[in-house]
């Protein structure tokens, strides 16, 4: 059954404003590792695609923290959760640390996705709960 739904639209402009006020450190707040050294190496290759990168990830988990009705606290953090990819480029939910461990522990399962245009990146989120079947066929 659905859990919960999150949506979150994010102005690339106020993202590219914070890189600019605080550096990597406004980065390395938001993203996980493996986010960091995605980020590091698509700003080197070209700082525009850097900027896209880091907005999708900052509305994704936004909309995540929605999805779960807890908003940015605790066990939800930015960098626990990260925003991966599947060899056929689709996003997926990688949760990390104790966000992992409450999130399984409710039996929860995410999906996301994400977009982006000139000025916004935007994400929407379903969170599922798994269910057990309430009964089961009969054995013969
Ligand atoms: C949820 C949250 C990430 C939204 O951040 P934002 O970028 O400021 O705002 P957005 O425009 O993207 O979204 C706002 C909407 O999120 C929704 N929202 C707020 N808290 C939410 C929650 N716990 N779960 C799901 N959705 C929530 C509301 O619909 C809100 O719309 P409203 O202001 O018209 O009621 C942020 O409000 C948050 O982390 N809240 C929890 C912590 C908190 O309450 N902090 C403030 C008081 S100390």
């Amino acid at each position: 059954m659905i859990y919960g739904i999150g949506t979150d639209i994010c102005d690339v402009r106020r993202i590219r404003a914070s890189l600019a006020r605080h550096g990597d450190r406004f980065a390395q707040k938001i993203l996980s590792d493996a986010e960091l050294a995605t980020w590091k190496s698509r700003s080197a290759r070209w700082p525009e695609q850097g900027l896209r990168y880091l907005a999708t990830r900052f509305s994704a988990k936004e909309a995540f923290s929605k999805a779960i009705g807890l908003g940015m606290r605790l066990p939800m953090t930015w960098r626990l959760c990260e925003i991966g990819k599947l060899p056929s480029g689709q996003p997926v939910i990688v949760l990390h640390g104790g966000l992992k461990v409450w999130f399984e522990g409710q039996g929860l399962q995410a999906h996301v996705t994400v977009t982006d245009e000139t000025d916004y990146a935007a994400s929407f989120v379903v969170v599922e709960k798994m269910v057990e079947l309430a009964s089961k066929p009969r054995q013969i």
